[in-house]
Formats: structure tokens, sequence, C-alpha cells
């Protein structure tokens, strides 16, 4: 498990990942350069941004203000995406060169597709192109994003370079645990977004509980429990001090009993919505997962 802001993770392929980034979705212009470049100055080293948010200029300039002022570019771990729009090996390819011009970088560390299209077909043929981005070097890591385990299964069938990190929805309440699981089983990271329920975690009271007990607010609890977990959290803030925050996790720990207590709460939900349509199973499983520990 990472230990500090710094502290990296295996990928799949030789590469290493930071435990915790800064998500950069809804920032733009001076606001995002500016939070990239506080962040990274402050010891994040992972930023994550698409196309599709339409600020990669923005974090680019962010990331070489960062460098120009001594920060490694080989420290700092950039990952963008590839939108639903841009799925097709050429529209893919095209949209990767857009990026990367738009970033001012050389290669990113790491390309994901932004989300699956139904037709198996068209993922695999956008995942050629993301291999051959791959190849040539520009990408050092690819990966995809949203890919349930459906999506995936028949993608692995047919790579050449398998994913390296699949980055979906996350949080205390919505676990994604079905996907962890089977990306842990496929020895693919998973990278948590909207880790923070999109700032809505501390309306919670339940994880109010385990705030109180650790003194640290909830996103915080939430943040730990991501890492703990093995995932790989994405908290996006453009205000200096709830950066510092979302990275302030590793001054504490969360038991065995904290960590149930936050595994279990979309399986309490799925519980209610089983029972109330009446399908079995859940309790019988939950049970079971117990008794196994
Ligand atoms: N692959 C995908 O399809 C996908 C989808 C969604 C998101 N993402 C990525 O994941 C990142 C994170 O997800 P997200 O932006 O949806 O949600 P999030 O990180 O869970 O929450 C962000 C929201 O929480 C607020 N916030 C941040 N820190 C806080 C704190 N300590 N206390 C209270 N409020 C806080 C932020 O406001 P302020 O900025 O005002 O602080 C913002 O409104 C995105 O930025 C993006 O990079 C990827």
């Amino acid at each position: 498990m990472v230990e500090s802001l710094l502290d990296r993770t295996p990928l799949n392929n030789g590469y290493t990942i930071p435990g915790i980034g800064l998500g950069t979705s809804g920032m733009m212009g001076k606001e995002a350069e500016d939070a990239v470049f506080y962040a990274i100055t402050h010891g994040y080293r992972l930023i994550d941004t698409a196309s599709v948010y339409d600020n990669e200029e923005d974090i680019g300039k962010g990331i070489n203000r960062a460098i120009n002022a001594g920060i490694s570019r080989g420290d700092i771990f950039l990952t963008t995406k590839v939108w639903k729009t841009d799925m097709g090996f050429d529209q893919a390819i095209q949209s990767f060169d857009e990026s990367l011009n738009r970033l001012n970088q050389q290669y990113v560390d790491l390309l994901l597709i932004h989300w699956p299209d139904k037709d198996d077909a068209v993922n695999l043929d956008t995942w050629r192109a993301l291999e051959s981005i791959y190849e040539s070097g520009r990408a050092r890591s690819i990966g995809v994003s949203n890919f349930k385990r459906a999506d995936l299964v028949p993608l692995l069938e047919e790579v050449k370079v398998r994913p390296a990190v699949n980055q979906f929805e996350m949080y205390p309440g919505k676990s994604g645990q079905d996907t962890n699981d089977f990306c842990d089983s496929e020895n693919i990271v998973s990278m948590a977004y909207s880790p923070i329920k999109k700032g809505n975690i501390s309306k919670e009271n339940r994880s109010m509980t385990l705030a109180k007990k650790h003194n640290k607010t909830p996103e915080q609890i939430a943040l730990r429990w991501a890492v703990q977990r093995g995932t790989v959290p994405i908290p996006k803030s453009s205000h200096k001090d709830r950066i510092r925050e979302n990275a302030d996790i590793f001054d504490f720990f969360l038991d065995n009993e904290d960590m149930d207590f936050l595994n279990d709460l979309d399986m309490d939900k799925n519980d209610k919505k089983r029972l109330r349509d009446n399908i079995p199973g859940t309790l019988e499983r939950k049970k079971r997962r117990k008794f196994n520990g």
C-alpha cells in the first residue's frame, strides 16, 4: 500500500503510478493552470485530464510551470483520454495527436479510452490505436475507463498490449466491487473517479462517524478508504486548502472494522433493493464474505 503522496504502485508493464492524484474536470483557464501548479509543487504527482474537459492547454501550462520550478517531468504522471466521439482507429490517433499538442508535452504517462462503445469491435479498433501510440512511446501506459467486466472480457481476448488501468466511479457507498475484483484478478490497477462523490460525501452522516473517530474530514476518510483498498483516487479541487486536505491522508489508518463498515455501505443499499424486489442471494453472499474475512 502507498504510504505517501510520492509513493507509487506498480503497473503491469513495468511503469508505476502515484497512489493519489488531482482530478481536473470542470476546471479551466488560469484556475486549472494554478491548481495543477499548486498541486504538483505541494507533492501531488498524478494529474488527470481528458480531451473532453477542454482544459488540456491549461493543464499543460501548469505542468510546464512546475517543471520550470524544478520538478522533473519524469516524476509527473499525466493522464488523458480519448472521448466517445473519437472512437475508431483513425479518429483515436487524431484525437491523441491533438491532445498531446494542446498539452504541449512529448508524451503522456497514461492514455485511456474514456467510455466503452456498446460494440466490442469499435472498442478493439480504438484499442489498436492506443497500442500503436504505446508502441511509439508517446503514451507510456494505456488503459480504459468506465469498462465493466462485460466490456473488458472481449477486449482482453484480443489485445496485444494489456490495459494497465481501468478508471471508474468509486466512493464509499459505490464500491464498484465486481469491476474492482475483476481488475485485481487481471492485474489492472483500478483508478477511482468521483472518489468524494462529487463533493457530496460529507452530506452523509454515516461517513461523519468515522471522521469524528479519526479526527479527519469525511473526504479524507473516503480517500483513505480508496487508497487502503488498493485503488488510486483522483479527487478534484481548485481550492488550495482542499488540495492540501485531500492529500493529508497518510497519518492515520482505517482498521478492519472501519473498512468493513465502508465496504458494506453499498451492499446495504443493494440488500434493501433486493429484499424489496424479492431477489434472493445478496444476504447469503454477504454472510459468506464476512465468514471468509
Ligand atoms: N473517467 C471518467 O469518466 C470520469 C468521470 C468523472 C470524473 N473523472 C475524473 O475524476 C476526477 C474527480 O471526480 P469528480 O470531479 O467527478 O468528483 P470528486 O473529486 O469526487 O469531487 C469534486 C468536487 O468536490 C469538491 N471538493 C474537493 N475537495 C473537497 C473537500 N476536501 N471538501 C469538500 N468539497 C471538496 C470540489 O469542489 P472545489 O473544486 O470547489 O474544491 C468538487 O466540486 C475528475 O475531476 C476527473 O478528472 C473521470
